[in-house]
């Protein structure tokens, strides 16, 4: 596996290994890997002919009270990782060598990006989308690979894909998960012993809730409602439950189209997100 340290870099190596109309995937990462990344370079590697990965703890999405400085780094760990899956190149690039020292454009979804996630960390989803656009005109894939844990982030990157009319294709990959249920994420490791017992409480609730769902029950009020009281006995504070469409991202009243259950609760000092998919009955 090749390293990259710079947009130039990568494009170099990039040149030479897609020759002859070999197909690219991008992995974009913050590091830290786990199975969850993993298993979307596992997809990037069965679907395409040159695998990239990058790992880049952005400082753009990251507002000034959060973790930037804590967020776990270990980049020579990560390398060997993706070596054993079969990554063909690992780009890391510092923020001095990726980003101008002046840097001022952003992309936006103004629509979108302030709702559920985006209400809470202002700036985050624009900081998302403006690397993750960087990243697709540095490795210029035919694919790009997404974890479906960050939903509301992955629909905002299709979204910029399909009306930028971009030829990548965005694959969203199904959240992997612990033996509890609990959603695999890099920050599950700042969780203290008796948050984590509890944490798996967000994946029942949203089971409980798809349950209830496909048992007949349509009313969104009433099925948050549950939700959140499952998430609060087990010792969260529930930041946000909303089932949305899974079209427009927009509020439903009732669930009459596709839908998606969007959640972040606190356990402990630790922010989680998950959420479930619900079909229209
Ligand atoms: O999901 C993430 O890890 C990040 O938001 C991403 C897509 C790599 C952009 O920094």
């Amino acid at each position: 596996m090749k390293r990259c340290k710079t947009v130039e870099a990568l494009r170099r190596e990039l040149g030479k290994l897609r020759a002859g109309g070999k197909t690219v995937g991008l992995v974009p990462t913050m590091g830290a890997l786990h199975e969850g990344h993993l298993t979307l370079v596992r997809e990037a590697r069965a679907k395409c002919d040159v695998v990239v990965v990058s790992v880049f703890v952005n400082p753009l999405q990251f507002g000034p009270n959060e973790d930037f400085e804590s967020y776990p780094r270990r980049v020579a760990q990560d390398a060997k990782l993706l070596e054993a899956c079969g990554a063909d190149l690992l780009f890391v690039p510092t923020t001095e060598t990726f980003y101008n020292p002046d840097h001022q454009t952003m992309i936006v979804n103004p629509a979108v990006q302030g709702l559920y996630c985006g209400k809470y960390r202002p700036g985050h989803f624009s900081g998302a989308l403006t690397v993750v656009a960087k990243l697709f005109f540095a490795a210029q894939p035919e694919f790009a690979f997404f974890g479906k844990k960050d939903w509301q982030q992955a629909w905002l990157i299709a979204k910029m894909v399909s009306d930028l009319n971009w030829p990548i294709r965005i694959v969203k990959v199904p959240t992997v998960r612990g033996k509890d249920g609990l959603a695999l994420s890099s920050r599950n490791e700042y969780l203290d012993p008796k948050s984590r017992a509890g944490a798996p409480a967000i994946r029942a609730a949203l089971v409980s809730l798809k349950k209830a769902q496909v048992s007949g029950e349509r009313n969104v009020a009433r099925l948050a409602e549950e939700a959140k009281k499952t998430i609060s006995r087990a010792g969260g504070r529930v930041q946000y439950l909303e089932i949305v469409s899974q079209k427009s991202l927009l509020p439903l009243k009732s669930v009459s189209e596709p839908a998606v259950v969007l959640v972040a609760a606190f356990f402990g000092k630790t922010r989680l997100i998950d959420n479930i998919e619900l079909s229209a009955r």
